[in-house]
């Protein structure tokens, strides 16, 4: 009788697609397996030993499917990776194509916002999405049980971890990181993006979950013109026009003194009242901001009679709202296609 080596590739190809649903003990005794040894008794004797050889070699790559499994069970998944959700369960997932996909419009804004100010000299650091409490309040100069704690609606979990409710929760960690830099002559200057969480009430203008861009700036005779000019020459940049803004007195247990900074409506005019962006009020709060405390410099080990610094943190969607006229900011986690087409996405 005759064969071909094909019936080892046909055998092969067929075990390979019964190989989701069954062992591989159960493969070496299924009837493809079976037939190929059949075939071997069959076979005249100068070609037994090389089909027979091919034989175990398939047999010996069935037998190893199961250690490739175990493999596969321990190598960590990219849980944000773009599966076709048509993938049968009984199978593998498979990827979409990449050509499908598109950088949502928070992401492409924040690269933007990110890359201004590293053309002026800082740093882009991450932020994190799980911490603690010296991080999120100790450090920040929240005392256990310091009343302020209860403004920042902090999801926490039963072991004490923290979502945490702002970027400020980097401060500490990147002043100490950058603190040798600072002695030795060159001053700290650091943005930190992130996503921080809120138990908030939702609403157009408040999500649990959303990103806010940290700035950390200290050196040798720092001030607050500094603080207004740095953020005030960014807005420049990021909305392509001039805009006014002003500082107004506020409280932040981290910053001594505190503000609020409000800009005019990039968008409307003076004497107009129906402004989409701002509603006619022409003054928009935009964030917190101020004079590290010294407390906090003290903290994070660098000598406050010496150097000073200061920090601000902006909420990214606020702003990305802001410059696109976008009345609602649940938009952007909708998943709603005909939104985020509007800036690009597929
Ligand atoms: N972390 C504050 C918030 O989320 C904003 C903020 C205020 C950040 C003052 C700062 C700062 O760095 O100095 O409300």
């Amino acid at each position: 009788m005759n064969y071909t080596f094909d019936d080892i590739k046909n055998a092969r190809n067929s075990l390979f697609t019964e190989k989701e649903s069954k062992t591989p003990a159960q493969l070496l005794k299924s009837p493809a397996m079976g037939s190929l040894f059949e075939l071997i008794k069959t076979l005249p004797n100068d070609q037994k030993a090389q089909f027979g050889k091919e034989v175990n070699e398939l047999r010996r790559e069935v037998a190893s499917w199961e250690e490739s499994e175990a493999e596969l069970a321990v190598t960590p998944i990219d849980v944000s990776a773009p599966w076709d959700v048509n993938t049968h369960s009984d199978k593998r997932p498979r990827f979409l194509d990449q050509s499908l996909g598109s950088v949502h419009v928070l992401m492409s804004e924040l690269g933007s916002i990110t890359e201004i100010f590293e053309r002026m000299g800082f740093v882009v650091e991450d932020s994190r999405q799980i911490d603690d409490d010296y991080h999120m309040f100790e450090s920040l100069n929240f005392p256990l049980g310091h009343p302020a704690r209860d403004d920042w609606d902090t999801f926490m979990t039963d072991e004490g971890l923290i979502a945490p409710a702002h970027t400020s929760t980097m401060q500490n960690r990147i002043m100490k990181k950058y603190k040798e830099q600072l002695e030795s002559g060159e001053p700290i200057a650091a943005v930190i993006a992130g996503r921080a969480f809120r138990n908030e009430d939702l609403d157009t203008r408040h999500e649990h979950t959303f990103h806010q861009v940290e700035g950390v700036y200290v050196d040798e005779g720092v001030q607050v013109g500094h603080l207004v000019g740095t953020i005030k020459t960014f807005l420049t940049d990021y909305f392509g026009k001039q805009v006014d803004v002003k500082i107004t007195p506020f409280y932040f247990p981290f910053t001594e003194p505190s503000f609020e900074f409000s800009l005019t409506c990039p968008f409307c005019a003076p004497e107009s009242s129906n402004c989409p962006v701002c509603g006619g009020e022409h003054w928009i709060e935009l964030m917190g901001m101020g004079m590290i405390h010294p407390n906090v410099l003290k903290e994070a080990g660098i000598d406050n009679e010496k150097y000073t610094g200061f920090a601000w943190g902006f909420g990214v969607e606020r702003l990305v709202m802001m410059k696109n006229s976008i009345e609602d900011i649940r938009h952007f986690n909708s998943g709603k296609l005909e939104f985020l087409r509007q800036f690009g996405g597929n």
